[in-house]
């Protein structure tokens, strides 16, 4: 399956990833991940994004796309299909994802627009937890860790990102807004957008999404 998920900041694309990726085994795809991880590892790249991504704006399309060619290009598992998070964000990243899967012949076959409204994001951002090593995404009500601070999974340190702050959100809302909705109206003029009512709860949001996939809707 080949799947990009859209959505304003904390609409639960990470969330939702995460659990596609344990039932269904699509290779999770995330610009965010690669970026942070990048920063982690004060790479030149890193110390190029680190102040954009930090204030809630966008790193410049070029360097994205880039870093999306060469995933594409080195990466098997993407065989198996592939799940995008948080690409494309712009129209230009839109176009020039088409092209390069077009080459590979492993167009998009379906884009899953998550619509989060903005006091439930606020809420979803400003409770959000991650793991520093593995990744796993909590919120301090919702899906705190078993022990504070402390990742259920990997036992890794849990924090919270800085740019999930209330100023910042905004930054990034107002980001999403002008940037990518178009998206959402390039894929709809493609036939392929399905929009799920994401402010729901994990569960629902999950059910809506396997009969989508089942074609009960
Ligand atoms: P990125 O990491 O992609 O951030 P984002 O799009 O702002 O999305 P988030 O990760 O904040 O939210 P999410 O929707 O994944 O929510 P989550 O599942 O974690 O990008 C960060 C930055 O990198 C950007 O600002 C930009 O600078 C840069 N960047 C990345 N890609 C780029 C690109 N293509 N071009 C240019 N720049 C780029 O859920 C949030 C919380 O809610 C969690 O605590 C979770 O437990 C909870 N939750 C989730 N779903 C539910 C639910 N249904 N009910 C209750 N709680 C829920």
């Amino acid at each position: 399956m080949r799947l990009v998920l859209l959505g304003p900041p904390g609409a639960g694309k990470g969330t939702l990833a995460s659990f596609l990726n344990k039932e269904l085994g699509i290779p999770h795809v995330s610009t965010g991940d690669i970026l942070r991880e990048e920063m982690k590892n004060n790479t030149s790249l890193g110390q190029e994004v680190k102040q954009y991504v930090e204030s809630g704006g966008l790193v410049p399309d070029e360097v994205v796309i880039k870093l999306i060619e060469n995933k594409f290009s080195s990466d098997c598992a993407i065989d198996k299909g592939y799940m995008l998070d948080g690409f494309p964000r712009t129209e230009v990243q839109a176009k020039d994802l088409d092209a390069l899967l077009n080459d590979l012949q492993k167009p998009v076959d379906q884009v899953i627009y998550l619509d989060a409204s903005l006091p439930v994001v606020i809420k979803r951002l400003t409770g959000r937890r991650i793991c520093r090593n593995c990744g796993a995404i909590f919120h301090m009500k919702n899906n705190p860790p078993k022990e504070e601070g402390i990742c259920n999974e990997c036992g890794g340190e849990v924090y919270q990102r800085p740019d999930d702050n209330e100023e910042t959100i905004q930054t990034r809302m107002d980001v999403y807004l002008d940037n990518t909705k178009p998206v959402i109206e390039y894929y709809e003029d493609q036939g392929k957008l399905k929009k799920v009512d994401a402010d729901r709860d994990s569960q629902e949001v999950q059910e809506s999404l396997m009969k989508i996939f089942n074609g009960d809707r």
